[in-house]
């Protein structure tokens, strides 16, 4: 893979967490990957951010709690099961890394590793988490996305890294 500065980023946002969806990957002793596809990357407090939203009732929220450090991984197409698994098996009794048939790779900035060829990976050191709060939903039918009340922790992490393909 190739270090690349994140300016240089050609991530079509949308499409790449709505459609295509990525890894979240979050704990050092035991790594863990998860699917996201909500998310976005952009620019706060004058650095590169990429900020994902994690529900307490992951396994990755006790992995961020222990190490706030990820990356975010974007993978070549064809791998949609690897994704379907991420996102329905939970890492607290499975190895997911072997279920889907993915490795993971170091680092170079964080010790957290990212998902071995994908297409883009971002290592990324959270800044700050800040958690989503009902009250503050200003469009009602945002709440009925949260049956169980398990509002999400968004975790904004800085951009230390960048690596393509
Ligand atoms: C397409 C897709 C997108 C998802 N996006 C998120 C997300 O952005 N945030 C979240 O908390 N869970 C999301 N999930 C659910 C988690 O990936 C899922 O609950 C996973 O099993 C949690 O893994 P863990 O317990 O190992 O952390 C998504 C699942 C799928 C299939």
């Amino acid at each position: 893979m190739q270090r690349i500065d994140p300016k240089q980023l050609a991530l079509r946002p949308f499409a790449a967490f709505d459609q295509d969806w990525a890894l979240l990957v979050g704990g050092v002793s035991k790594p863990n990957p998860m699917t996201v596809s909500w998310g976005g990357v952009g620019t706060l407090w004058n650095r590169p951010v990429a900020t994902v939203y994690v529900r307490p009732t992951r396994h990755t929220y006790s992995l961020l709690d222990e190490t706030p450090e990820l990356t975010l991984n974007f993978l070549p197409e064809g791998m949609r099961a690897a994704l379907q698994l991420c996102g329905s098996r939970s890492g607290r009794d499975t190895d997911k890394w072997q279920e889907a048939g993915l490795e993971p790779e170091k680092a170079e900035t964080i010790q957290v590793p990212r998902v071995a060829g994908a297409r883009l990976a971002l290592e990324c050191r959270v800044l700050a988490t800040f958690d989503l709060a009902p009250e503050r939903f200003l469009d009602p039918s945002i709440l009925g996305l949260y049956p169980k009340r398990d509002f999400h922790r968004a975790y904004v992490g800085e951009v230390l890294a960048a690596f393509e393909a």
